[in-house]
Parts: C-alpha cells; structure tokens; sequence
C-alpha cells in the first residue's frame, strides 16, 4: 500500500511541485486548498483534492478526520499581503495571515501527528521563508514565518522521540504566484544580494522538501533548511 502525504497548498507553485515529485515517487497524495479549476494533477489516481480554507481554523479537526491518517505532512500553503504597511495593517488581515501561515500549519502537526507516532514512524516539512530570519516589509507575514521555525524546533524535540521528525525549510523569493504580489523595486533589490541573481524555481524547493520528507536522515530534526542562494549566508 502507498504511504500517504499531505501537502497543503499542494495544487499550485512549490506545493504543486512538491505533489508531482511525492506522486512520482509513489505516494498517495492528498492536496489541501481552496481553488482546484487549473489543478494540474486534478482526477489522476492517487491524488486526493479537499477544498478547505486554511483560514478556517475552527474546523480543523474535521480536516484532520477527512485526511485520515499520514505518514507525511507537507505544510506548505501560504500567503503574504506586502499591500498593508506595519502603520496600516487591519486586524481581519493580521488575524487570516496568523492564522494560514502559523496556526492551521501548528493545528495540523497536533492532530495529524497521532498516527506517525502510533506507527513510530513519520516525517513533517513546514515551509517557512527566509522572511521569518531576516523579517519582511509585510511584517505579520514575517511574524508568522519566524514562528514556524519556531514550532518546528519544539516539535522536532516533542516528536522525535516517537520516531517522527520535524524540519522546515526557508526559502529565499522563488518563482510562483506570490512574487505577483511583490513590487517590482523589491524584487530588483533582492535580486541584487542573491549570488545568482536569480529567483529559485519551485522545482528547486521542492526538491528540498521531498529529500527532508523522505531520504533525509532521522538525526536531522528540528533544522531549518536555508535555500537561498548566500542572499542570507549565515
Ligand atoms: N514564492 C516565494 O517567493 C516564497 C518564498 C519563501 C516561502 N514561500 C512559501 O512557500 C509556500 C508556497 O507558496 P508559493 O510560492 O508556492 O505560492 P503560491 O503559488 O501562491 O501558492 C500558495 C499556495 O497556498 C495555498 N493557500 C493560500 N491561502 C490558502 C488558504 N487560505 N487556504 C488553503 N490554501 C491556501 C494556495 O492554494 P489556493 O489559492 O487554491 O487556496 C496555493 O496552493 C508558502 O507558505 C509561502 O509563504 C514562498
């Protein structure tokens, strides 16, 4: 029987990639987002579409119940809203931001973890963004990021004694739909500090992501893996 994999956001940019590789390699993949009408894997065997709004973080625990068990979380869906300065920010956009990208990420690692620890057995990757190292103009989206990576080292130590490890990865700008939502001037000032000069492609992250979700050593847990090119060498 195929392992199963969860990857939240999986249906576009890095998520998407993330599914086709997980897919190539045999898994049973099931895709959490709002907006499958261009999914690219839509109606192929062994893929599974739940549309559900990461906002939602009440229902949660229904999510979980439809999921069922995993072997492999992905917590990868996410947004920014780089519109709204740290002076002007709304409290509706603050509260959907921490809630996407750092509550229902944490919520799903308390009620999909269950099982791996059952089985002794599992592996969660929380993309996180360079954004949450060296903070970002759209400061919650930064808050929320350095959270995750945050979350990512308790849980490596709350989970790694039942066999499932914990990693997240930090990427540097890459090429997907949320770069539309950055202006031009930052992206050409980025690009500066990267020593390519170049954004990543979701195929690179997505890449990091499998290895950290399947080959990758259990010694490494809690880490946060930096794809970024030296724009932050540390
Ligand atoms: N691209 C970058 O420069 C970059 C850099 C560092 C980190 N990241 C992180 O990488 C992850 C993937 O982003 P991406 O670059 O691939 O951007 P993307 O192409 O815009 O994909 C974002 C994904 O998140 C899903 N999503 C967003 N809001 C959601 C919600 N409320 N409920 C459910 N799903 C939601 C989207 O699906 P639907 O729209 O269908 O719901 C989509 O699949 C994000 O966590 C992002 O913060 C991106």
């Amino acid at each position: 029987m195929s392992k199963r994999v969860l990857v939240t956001g999986g249906n576009k940019g890095i998520g998407l990639a993330v599914s086709q590789a997980m897919l190539a390699l045999d898994y049973e993949v099931i895709v959490v987002a709002r907006d499958f009408k261009d999914f690219a894997l839509g109606g192929l065997p062994n893929v599974t579409e739940i549309e559900y709004d990461l906002s939602n973080i009440e229902n949660l625990e229904q999510l979980a119940k439809e999921v069922g068990n995993i072997d492999i979380l992905i917590n990868n869906a996410g947004f920014m809203q780089p519109k709204y300065t740290y002076d002007n920010y709304p409290n509706e956009a603050k509260e959907k931001i921490m809630n996407v990208d750092l509550h229902a990420p944490v919520e799903l690692m308390n009620l999909l973890c269950e099982n791996m620890k059952k089985q002794k057995n599992g592996r969660i990757v929380n993309v996180a963004s360079i954004a949450g190292q060296i903070g970002h103009p759209d400061v919650w989206y930064g808050i929320a990021k350095a959270g995750l990576i945050n979350a990512t080292k308790i849980y490596g130590k709350l989970l790694g004694a039942h066999g499932v490890s914990v990693n997240c990865i930090a990427p540097s700008p890459t090429e997907t739909d949320m770069q539309k939502d950055n202006s031009e001037q930052r992206k050409k000032e980025f690009k500066k500090t990267v020593s390519s000069g170049r954004f990543a492609q979701p195929e690179e992250v997505a890449k990091a992501i499998v290895w950290l979700a399947t080959e990758c050593p259990v010694y490494i847990n809690g880490i946060t893996l930096d794809i970024n090119d030296c724009s932050y060498a540390r």
